[in-house]
C-alpha cells in the first residue's frame, strides 16, 4: 500500500508540533505533501515560523512550508498565547529557522495539490481554525469532490467547550469557515475534545520522551512541560490533553478510536453558543449525517504509537 498523501494545515502550538513530528516519523504510511500555517494559537508570522522550527528540530529542511490565512474569514482573529505562550511554541528557545518559506500562498498550494493529484488521493489534516480549508473551497469549489477525506481536530460535545462553555477553540476562532467545511459533503472525521481530553500528558508519558536522551526528546519534553501547565491548573488534571497528534494517529491506527457517523452542524449566529459543534449523537433529528464524530480512544495505545514513532526521528 503506498503512503497516504496528506496536507497538514496547522497553527503551532506545541500539540500541533507533536502531530507534525508524528507525521514526519511515519514516511512509510504518510506522504506529507506540505504544511500550511494558519493564524490561530498565534498570529500567522509566528505560526509560519513555528512550522519551520518544528521541521528543523526533525532535521527535515526539505518539507514544503507555506503561509496561509492571517485571520478568520469574517471575524477578528482570536489567539491563545495564554496557553501556548507569546511565540505559540514556548517552552524552549530554539534557533530562528533558516529553511525557506515557500512563496506560494498556502491556500493556493492546497488548491493546486488537489487539482494536480488524482481525485480521492489527498487527505487534508486541519489542526487549527478551518480558515485555509474553507477559503480554498470557496475560491475553488471544483476541489471539493477531489478531497479524499478531511480529518480535523476540533469541536466538542460531551466534553463541552474549552474557549467558551459551548465551543472548542479551533471552531470558535472561525465558525463560518467550519460551517463551510461541515456542509461541504466531503468525507469528514472529527477528533473533538471528547477524544483529546482522554490522552493526558502524564509524568510517565512525558518521561518516555525524556528517556530518548536526544535533542528532539528534550525539545518535546520542554514543549509538553510548558503546554500542559494551563490545562493542569484549569482542570486539576494529571497532565494536559494532547489534541492534535490524535489526527495523525487516526490515519496510522484508526482501531485506537471509536465514534459514530452522525449529523454535526456549527452554530454561527448565537453569541451565547457561537462555534458550538451541535452533534446529533443520539439521532434525535432527521438531519443528514455528515461526520464520523470520534468519542473514545485507547490512550495507552496512542502514547505507545507516538513514543515509538518519535523515537525513530
Ligand atoms: O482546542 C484545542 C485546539 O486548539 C488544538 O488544535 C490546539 O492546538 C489549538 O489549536
Ligand atoms: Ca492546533
Amino acid at each position: 500500500m503506498p503512503p497516504r498523501k496528506i496536507i497538514i494545515d496547522t497553527d503551532p502550538g506545541q500539540d500541533d508540533a507533536l502531530a507534525i513530528l508524528l507525521a514526519l516519523a511515519s514516511p512509510d504510511d504518510l506522504d506529507l505533501l506540505g504544511i500550511v500555517a494558519v493564524a490561530g494559537n498565534a498570529t500567522l508570522p509566528q505560526t509560519q515560523r513555528n512550522i519551520r522550527v518544528i521541521c528543523e528540530v526533525a532535521n527535515r529542511r526539505d518539507v514544503k512550508c507555506f503561509a496561509g490565512s492571517d485571520k478568520p474569514m469574517s471575524r477578528p482573529l482570536l489567539t491563545a498565547e495564554h496557553v501556548h505562550g507569546a511565540t505559540g511554541l514556548d517552552g524552549i528557545d530554539l534557533p530562528e529557522p533558516t529553511m525557506p518559506l515557500q512563496p506560494q500562498h498556502g491556500v493556493d498550494f492546497i488548491i493546486d495539490m488537489l487539482r494536480s493529484h488524482e481525485a480521492d488521493t489527498v487527505t487534508l489534516c486541519p489542526l487549527g481554525p478551518l480558515t485555509n480549508i474553507a477559503t480554498a473551497m470557496a475560491r475553488a469549489p471544483d476541489i471539493i469532490p477531489c478531497i479524499q477525506e478531511i480529518v480535523l481536530m476540533g469541536g466538542a460535545y460531551f466534553e463541552v467547550g474549552n474557549i467558551t462553555p459551548a465551543a472548542e477553540f479551533n471552531i470558535y476562532v472561525d465558525p463560518e469557515a467550519a460551517d463551510i467545511v461541515f456542509r461541504s459533503g466531503v468525507k469528514l472525521t472529527v477528533v473533538p475534545l471528547d477524544v483529546t481530553h482522554k490522552v493526558l500528558t502524564t509524568k510517565t508519558r512525558i518521561d518516555a520522551f525524556r528517556a530518548f536522551r536526544t535533542h528532539l526528546g528534550d525539545v518535546v519534553v520542554a514543549w509538553l512541560d510548558f503546554f500542559e501547565r494551563f490545562d493542569v491548573q484549569k482542570y486539576g488534571s494529571d497532565g494536559g490533553p494532547l489534541h492534535d497528534p490524535c489526527v495523525i494517529a487516526w490515519l496510522l491506527e484508526p482501531h485506537l478510536f471509536s465514534g459514530r457517523f452522525i449529523n454535526v452542524e456549527i452554530e454561527t449566529q448565537s453569541p451565547l453558543t457561537l462555534g458550538m459543534t451541535v452533534a446529533d449523537w443520539w439521532g434525535v433529528t432527521d438531519r443528514t449525517r455528515n461526520a464520523m464524530f470520534l468519542k473514545d480512544i485507547h490512550a495507552d495505545g496512542f502514547y505507545a504509537l507516538l513514543t515509538d514513532r518519535l523515537s525513530r526521528l
